[in-house]
């Protein structure tokens, strides 16, 4: 089964909008497989945005991520990728559509509320980066 990397960024944990968020992918019918409330390390971070690190804002991105707590979230289902891609709206929230998320609750394309893994190639490494094995739980084990 698909599963992904989403993350509830600084201003979403400040702005108390973990409960809405994680409420819209569970009744979507997505499984929440994995998740904490952390701080994320400027090392965690550049490795987490690292096909980003020769953007001028490369260095905004990772003061504000370290900045404050995130929910990190491993989700599951088919089509979660793309789906919940769909369910965040476009990066920028100038552009996102009315019913997504950063349509609904982002301002500004800095503190857009939420991150999401872009491909399987993505969600694999960043799943990684956040998550031990062990701390990502299988349903179909009993016990
Ligand atoms: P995210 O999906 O987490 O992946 C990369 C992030 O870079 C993106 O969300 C935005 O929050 C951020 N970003 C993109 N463009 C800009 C920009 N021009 N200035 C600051 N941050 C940006």
């Amino acid at each position: 089964m698909e599963k992904t990397y989403l993350m509830v960024k600084p201003d979403g944990v400040q702005r108390g909008l973990i409960g809405e968020i994680v409420s819209r992918f569970e009744k979507k019918g997505f499984r929440l497989v994995g998740a904490k409330l952390m701080h994320v390390s400027r090392e965690t971070a550049e490795q987490h945005y690292g096909e980003h690190k020769e953007r001028p804002f490369f260095g905004e991105l990772v003061d504000f991520i370290t900045s404050g707590p995130v929910f990190a979230m491993v989700w599951e289902g088919e089509n979660v990728i793309s789906v919940a891609r769909q369910m965040m709206g476009s990066t920028n929230p100038k552009d996102a559509a009315p019913a997504t998320i950063r349509g609904d609750y982002g301002v500004i394309v800095g503190k857009n509320v939420i991150h999401g893994s872009d491909s399987p190639e993505s969600a694999e490494r960043e799943i990684n980066i956040f998550f031990k094995q062990e701390e990502l739980t299988d349903y179909t084990k009993s016990g």
